[in-house]
């Protein structure tokens, strides 16, 4: 059996202290108001894994042409700042740490989740193969518009907003959310990025929305406070890049001279095995950044104790399992069993799969 205590080790990441490694990712629940405020069971939900090393918000749309999918949070109205206060309220009253993910999904939408029915917004207007969630259950994503400089210039202030508002609902930190195929990763990527203008051609171009984002939310919050996420394997949402370690090798290098709090990548995507090759690729990009790295994608507790041991990782950040474990740093702890996981529960629904999955120790349950 592998030695786990390395996950309980503390550590310092940018500013924050963090008591253990073992930190919750981000997940889109799918439980928000339809305007885009956290419901009160949100306090719950997140105050009931205050354990974790650090708490990632689900993804959270910074202006209303962010959304893509129904029901998913918003923060970019003054009722979504108090209902995020009082959720950041209940992780640190249970002495846990929060960060929000700023969110933008870019072409991953529908004409009917966005204001008057308007197109999403995309670096080029070409359509996802691939479908989002709406009142009407699943639906292909409509086209969308290219962005004017005039747009983007706007985008950047609703990233400034954004990050803005998080600090005002208290939270320590925020993540850019730069994966999984939407805004940030689809001007990154040259299958979704096909500008003439100084936002499209070369990577040092494509790079350029991601770093003005990057320069005004460390305008806002101090750069050990702001992480960012990214998945340069991406297989998610119809993206892809014609070379994409070329790329992801000049993005991890950015972020690495950007000193933020932390760089989070995605390793591995559910339902898909990462190949040797691919393997061999996060390698190798790791090996271009210096700092704080959080590794995510199919790790247990054995295997994230081997990845911290080795020196690939400082902390990792679980998904699924996080949503089945209120408790999964104790869990860990004692090598206990884990609850069985509900996907049916997962995106949508009420509190049957989101705040009643039982601790280990019902006493200590919140
Ligand atoms: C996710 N994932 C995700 N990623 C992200 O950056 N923002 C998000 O809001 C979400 N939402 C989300 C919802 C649900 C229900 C799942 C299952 C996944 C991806 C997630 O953070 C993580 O990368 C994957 O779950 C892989 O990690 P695990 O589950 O193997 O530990």
């Amino acid at each position: 059996m592998t030695d786990t205590s390395i996950l309980f080790s503390p550590v310092r990441m940018g500013s924050l202290d963090l008591p253990n490694r073992v930190l919750m990712a981000p997940l889109t629940r799918n439980r928000a108001h339809p305007d885009g405020t956290p419901k009160d069971m949100a306090q719950t939900y997140y105050a009931q894994r205050a354990s974790a090393g650090m708490i990632l918000t689900e993804a959270t749309q910074v202006t209303p042409m962010g959304k893509g999918y129904k029901d998913t949070p918003g923060i970019h109205d003054a009722s979504h700042v108090a209902a995020w206060k009082k959720i950041t309220d209940a992780v640190h009253a249970q002495g846990g740490r929060i960060y929000m993910q700023l969110w933008h999904v870019g072409r991953i939408s529908h004409n009917s989740l966005l204001p008057e029915g308007q197109t999403p917004q995309a670096p080029s207007a070409v359509a996802a193969n691939t479908k989002t969630f709406t009142e009407n259950g699943f639906e292909d994503c409509s086209e969308p518009h290219a962005v004017t400089k005039d747009e983007i210039d706007a985008l950047i202030e609703d990233y400034r907003r954004g990050a803005q508002n998080a600090k005002d609902a208290g939270f320590d930190g925020v993540e850019i959310h730069s994966a999984n195929g939407y805004l940030i990763d689809q001007f990154l990527q040259d299958k979704t990025n096909q500008r003439d203008d100084e936002y499209g051609g070369s990577v040092e171009n494509r790079m350029r929305f991601l770093r003005q984002v990057i320069d005004t939310v460390c305008g806002v919050w101090d750069r050990d406070r702001v992480g960012i996420r990214l998945s340069p394997l991406g297989q998610a949402n119809d993206i892809g890049d014609s070379d994409p370690e070329g790329l992801f090798s000049e993005v991890y290098k950015v972020v690495s001279d950007e000193k933020l709090a932390y760089l989070h990548v995605i390793e591995e995507f559910y339902g898909v095995n990462t190949s040797d090759e691919q393997r061999d690729i996060l390698r190798r990009l790791r090996s271009r950044y210096d700092g704080f790295y959080i590794a995510n994608g199919g790790y247990g507790a054995d295997s994230a104790a081997r990845a911290i041991e080795d020196g690939h990782a400082h902390a990792v950040a679980f998904g699924r399992d996080f949503i089945a474990n209120p408790d999964l740093p104790e869990r860990f702890r004692q090598g206990a069993e884990l609850n069985a996981q509900d996907q049916s529960t997962f995106y949508g629904g009420d509190e049957h799969g989101y705040t009643d999955y039982p601790f280990l120790d019902k006493i200590r349950a919140i």
